[in-house]
């Protein structure tokens, strides 16, 4: 059934917000337990649809899920791998394209329907398939499935044209048990990454340069990995969420569970915004205290990989700017089409103009509530900070992709005073 979210503007909110683990990292962790047999734990889960999601593409595959409490998952590898995704699976989430590291490397075949694009453009897997190629698998393309196949795959030297966090994950995986060395320049190196090779470490994976933009995997034997237990990395886009739900409310808050020098390009340019942050510890969680003043002030902000600031983060800082004091530009330089959200922004009064990766936005002293349409996961994000800028009722649809990648967010908004609720779409 469709849904939406009634968000009324309604001051300040004040409290706190345990922020729980990282989306773009668990389902990633999820995948890999295809590399061998035996339960894992995992803990500091979102409840998010998108683990359903992946839990029955799992289950298709070989891996039975169970949740005994909230924020755990335990994931066993039954041995009896059938390396197949299917279409109905695969194109409701695009972490599916994770599987094929670890099915190639484990069964020396997948078969894997081609994942698709998102609203906010084409997403190629074309550095998957080439690096993968250089360790020794062959791919054929047919009826919209991607068929892989290699006898034990071989280490590899891969120089990325870009830093590509899908690409660097399945390569990764797929190297634990490649003969030989595998190096990856030029790699992804976001915390979600560091997340996976501190899972595949604790596996008993040879990986060294964790953290920096050049990772060597040093191929090991199957036999030498084993289950695990693992506390997934906190989600700093979630975090970020709560930071801008304060900002713009002229809030004060305690973003509890999180890492900080995760997020400190980001945490720099709030800072640059008007925000006054500090370090918190509460309930045994570390995280930080944030107020917001009176006014947002503009700046400046391009997209990068990460240290960069996340191209995920971006429709939360458009929003922010929409009621800032002054001009601010932002230049996305991941997805050219990641701009669709500024029309809903339109809708509620912002003054945003978008010319090819750049938007300029000038920001009014409040938004002014309307009927808007969640795009994407955070587009969808956005739109409920927005409501909180506006005047009146913001009426959001499509939030079934806000459920797809956050955890509760009506529940813990309400919790620290914000007027939002879910209703029949
Ligand atoms: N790219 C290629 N060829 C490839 C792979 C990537 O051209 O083979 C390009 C993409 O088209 C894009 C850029 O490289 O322009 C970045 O893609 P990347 O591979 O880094 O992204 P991803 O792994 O597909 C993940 C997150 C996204 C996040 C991006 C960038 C997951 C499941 N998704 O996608 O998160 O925006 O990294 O940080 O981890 C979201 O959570 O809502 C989301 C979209």
């Amino acid at each position: 059934m469709s849904e939406k979210f009634v968000v009324r503007g309604s001051g300040p909110i004040s409290g706190s917000v345990y922020v729980p683990g990282a989306k773009n990292s668990v389902l990633k962790l999820m995948a890999a337990t295809l590399l061998t047999d035996g339960t894992f734990e995992l803990t500091n889960v979102p409840d998010i649809v998108d683990v359903t999601i992946m839990g029955e593409l799992l289950a298709e595959l070989g891996v039975e899920m169970l949740r005994p409490a909230p924020g755990q998952l335990l994931l066993t590898d039954t041995g009896d791998i059938n390396p197949v995704a299917p279409y109905e699976l695969v194109e409701k989430i695009r972490a599916s394209i994770n599987v094929l590291g670890p099915l190639l490397t484990r069964c020396g075949e997948v078969r894997l329907s081609m994942p698709g694009g998102d609203d906010f453009g084409a997403r190629p897997i074309d550095m998957h398939v080439s690096g993968l190629e250089a360790m020794g698998a062959e791919f054929k393309f047919s009826h919209g499935y991607l068929e892989a196949r290699c006898e034990r795959l071989h280490g590899a030297d891969i120089t990325f044209d870009f830093p590509s966090v899908g690409a660097t994950e399945n390569l990764m995986t797929a190297a634990v048990f490649a003969t030989g060395r595998t190096t990856i320049d030029n790699c992804a190196r976001e915390p979600e990454i560091t997340d996976l090779c501190n899972f595949l470490v604790a596996m008993g994976a040879n990986i060294s340069g964790i953290g920096t933009s050049t990772l060597v995997i040093e191929g090991v034997e199957r036999d030498e990995l084993h289950p695990i237990s693992h506390h997934t990395v906190p989600d700093r886009i979630q975090a970020a969420t709560y930071l801008a739900a304060a900002a713009v409310s002229n809030g004060e808050l305690d973003v509890l569970g999180i890492r900080p020098d995760d997020m400190t390009m980001l945490l720099d340019r709030f800072a640059d915004m008007g925000l006054q942050m500090s370090p918190v510890e509460m309930a045994g969680h570390t995280g930080l205290h944030v107020a917001a003043p009176d006014r947002l002030r503009s700046i400046d902000v391009a997209t990068l990989p990460y240290p960069g600031i996340a191209t995920d983060y971006k429709p939360l800082i458009i929003t922010m700017l929409s009621v800032a004091d002054g001009v601010g530009i932002v230049t996305e330089n991941l997805y050219p089409g990641r701009f669709r959200y500024v029309e809903e922004l339109q809708r509620l009064g912002a003054d945003v103009s978008t010319t090819g990766h750049h938007a300029v936005i000038r920001g009014v002293p409040r938004l002014s509530g309307a009927e808007v349409k969640a795009h994407d996961i955070r587009a969808g994000a956005a739109m409920v900070v927005a409501g909180l800028a506006a005047e009146g009722e913001t009426i959001i649809s499509g939030v079934h992709h806000i459920d797809r990648g956050y955890d509760d967010l009506v529940g813990r908004l309400s919790a620290v005073g914000a007027s939002i609720e879910r209703i029949p779409g």
